[in-house]
C-alpha cells in the first residue's frame, strides 16, 4: 500500500478534469529544474504525480501548468529564477488560466517567499522540499478555490515512500539513499534549507532498486548530500559500503554510481567495496572545496590537505585508472594568495579529469557569509588562474585509454552526425561510435580509437 495519499490524487484527477473541460483540451505541464540531481529526482516524482493526474508532458514553457523546482546553492540560481517569473507572467497575460507553482530548496527561504508573494503575485501555489509530496492536494486546492496556495514546512514530518515517478531515460535513474545534511560547511546554503540528514531504510531503498531492475533500468545512481555518512540514525546498523553492496548484488543493475562522497567520511571499507565490485563505476565526484588546510579548518570540513591528497593516492591504488572529479571554490572568505596556490598545488598532485569552479557566493544565515570577503577582481583573476591549470591537466589526462576497448552504455543518437550514437563509459567519459537508436540503452564495448577534446570516437567491437 503506498504510503502517499491517494485520495488527494484522486481529487487532483477530478480537478485536472474540470481544467481540461475549461481548456477543451488535456491539459500540459511543464516542470523545471534547476540545481543538483536531488532536484531531478524529485522533479521526475512531481511529473510522476502529474501524469497520473491526466496532465500531458511538455518541454515547453508555454504549458498550461509549469512548476519550478528551484535551488539556491548559489545567488546566480535565484536570480535565473527571477528571470524566468518575468517571462512566465508575461505568458499568463496571454494565456489566463495558466498555472504556476515554485517548489524546491528556494521556497524553504522565508524571504524569497515573502518578495514571491508580494512582487510575484501571479504565481499559484508554493510549496518547499519537506511537503513534496503534498503536490496533488495543493494543487487541487488552488485548482478549485482559485486562490493562491502557500504552504511551506520548517522541517521534514516523515520520508514518503513510493510516490508516482516519471523518469527521464528508461534505462538508468536516481534514487535518494538520504535526504539533508548534517555537516554545516560555513558556506553552504544546504543543511538549512534541506533540513536534517534522513538516511532511507536499506530495505525501502533495495526494494525501490529490484522495482527500478524489473522495469528494466541497468544504471543507478544512489543520491545523496554526503552518501558516506548513510545510516546514521537507522535502527539497523549499516554503512554505505556495506549498502553499496547489497546494490550490487541486484540481478539486473549493470552499474552503480553515487554522489556525493564527502573526503572526511570516505572509509577504507567503500574503497575495497569499489575495487572488488565491477558493477561500481570507474568514477568518483570528491569535492575539495579548497587545498588550504587553514581554509578548510574555517569551511568547517573537518579533513586537511595532507588528508586529502593521502586519500586520493590511495584511491588511485587500489582503483587504477578511476577518474577523479571534484568541486573548487575559489574566493572563500580571507582566501589569500598563498591559500589558492595550495588549491592549484592539489589540482597539479591528484590531475582530476574535471573539476567544477565556483565563485564564492555569500548565503544569507551562514557562517561565511559574515566573515571578511575577498574584493571581486581578486576573485576573478584567481577564477580564471584556476579554470586555465583544470582546463589543461583535464586535456592532458583526457585519452588516456585509446587503444582499450570498453564497455559503453548507449545514451542516444548523436546529435551532431547522423549514424552515430552515443555512450558513457565507466568512467563518466562520452564515446561517440557507429551505430543506430536500436542500441539505446544498451552496455557494448566500443574500442576506443582516438580523442577529440574530452570525448573518444570509437568503434563496436
Ligand atoms: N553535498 C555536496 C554538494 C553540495 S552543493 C558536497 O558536499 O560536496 C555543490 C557544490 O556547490 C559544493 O560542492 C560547493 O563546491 C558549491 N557551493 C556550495 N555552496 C557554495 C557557495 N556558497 N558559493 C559557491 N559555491 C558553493
Ligand atoms: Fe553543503 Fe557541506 Fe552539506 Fe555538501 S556537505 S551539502 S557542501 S553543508
Ligand atoms: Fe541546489 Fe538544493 Fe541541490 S540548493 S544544489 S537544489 S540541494
Amino acid at each position: 500500500m503506498p504510503e502517499y495519499d491517494v485520495l488527494e490524487i484522486e481529487k487532483l484527477k477530478r480537478e485536472t478534469g474540470r481544467y481540461a473541460e475549461k481548456l477543451g483540451r488535456k491539459p500540459t505541464a511543464c516542470v523545471v529544474t534547476f540545481g543538483c540531481q536531488m532536484n531531478a529526482r524529485d522533479s521526475e516524482k512531481l511529473l510522476g504525480i502529474l501524469l497520473t493526474a491526466g496532465f500531458e508532458e511538455s518541454a515547453d514553457e508555454k504549458a498550461d501548468l509549469v512548476v519550478i523546482n528551484t535551488c539556491t546553492v548559489r545567488e546566480n540560481a535565484n536570480e535565473r529564477l527571477y528571470g524566468h517569473l518575468g517571462h512566465l507572467n508575461s505568458m499568463k497575460r496571454e494565456h489566463p488560466l495558466k498555472l504556476i507553482a515554485l517548489c524546491g530548496c528556494m521556497m524553504q527561504e522565508k524571504d524569497e517567499v515573502e518578495r514571491i508573494r508580494k512582487t510575484y503575485s501571479f504565481v499559484d501555489v508554493v510549496f518547499g522540499v519537506h511537503n513534496l509530496y503534498r503536490f496533488p492536494a495543493l494543487l487541487a486546492r488552488r485548482m478549485e478555490s482559485g486562490r493562491k496556495v502557500f504552504e511551506v514546512w520548517d522541517k521534514a514530518e516523515k520520508i514518503v515512500e513510493d510516490l508516482p515517478v516519471k523518469r527521464d531515460v528508461p534505462y538508468k535513474s536516481g534514487v535518494n539513499i538520504s535526504y539533508g545534511c548534517d555537516n554545516f560547511c560555513t558556506y553552504c546554503i544546504v543543511p538549512y534549507v534541506r533540513g536534517r540528514e534522513r538516511s532511507r531504510r536499506p530495505e525501502d531503498i533495495l526494494c525501490e532498486i529490484r522495482r527500478l531492475a524489473e522495469d528494466g533500468v541497468i544504471e543507478i545512481m544512489l543520491l545523496g548530500q554526503n552518501v558516506n555518512s548513510y545510516g546514521k540514525g537507522l535502527e539497523e546498523k549499516v554503512t554505505f559500503a556495506e549498502l553499496l553492496e547489497e546494490v550490487c548484488r541486484i540481478p539486473g543493475i549493470e552499474r552503480v554510481r553515487f554522489m556525493t562522497s564527502h573526503p572526511k567520511d570516505l572509509s577504507p571499507e567503500l574503497i575495497r567495496v569499489i575495487r572488488d565490485n565491477e558493477k561500481v563505476c570507474r568514477h568518483l565526484h570528491l569535492p575539495l572545496q579548497s587545498g588550504s588546510s587553514r581554509i578548510l579548518t574555517q569551511m568547517n570540513r573537518h579533513y586537511t590537505k595532507e588528508s586529502y591528497l593521502d586519500l586520493t593516492r590511495r584511491i588511485k591504488e587500489a582503483v587504477p585508472g578511476i577518474s577523479l572529479t571534484t568541486d573548487i571554490i575559489v574566493g572563500f572568505p580571507g582566501e589569500t594568495e598563498e591559500d589558492f596556490e595550495e588549491t592549484l598545488d592539489v589540482v597539479r598532485q591528484v590531475r582530476f579529469d574535471s573539476a567544477f569552479t565556483f565563485i564564492y557566493s555569500p548565503r544569507t544565515g551562514t557562517p561565511a557569509a559574515k566573515m571578511e570577503q575577498v574584493p571581486p577582481e581578486v576573485i576573478k583573476e584567481r577564477f580564471a588562474r584556476l579554470l586555465d591549470l583544470v582546463q589543461k591537466i583535464g586535456a592532458e589526462e583526457s585519452g588516456r585509454d585509446v587503444g582499450k576497448t570498453l564497455p559503453a552504455l548507449v545514451e542516444g543518437s548523436d546529435p551532431q552526425v547522423p549514424g552515430r550514437v552515443t555512450g558513457r563509459l565507466s568512467n563518466n567519459v562520452m564515446v561517440h561510435f557507429p551505430g543506430d537508436e536500436s542500441l539505446i540503452g544498451k552496455i557494448v564495448n566500443v574500442q576506443l580509437k582516438e580523442v577529440h577534446g574530452f570525448y573518444y570516437i570509437g568503434e563496436m567491437s
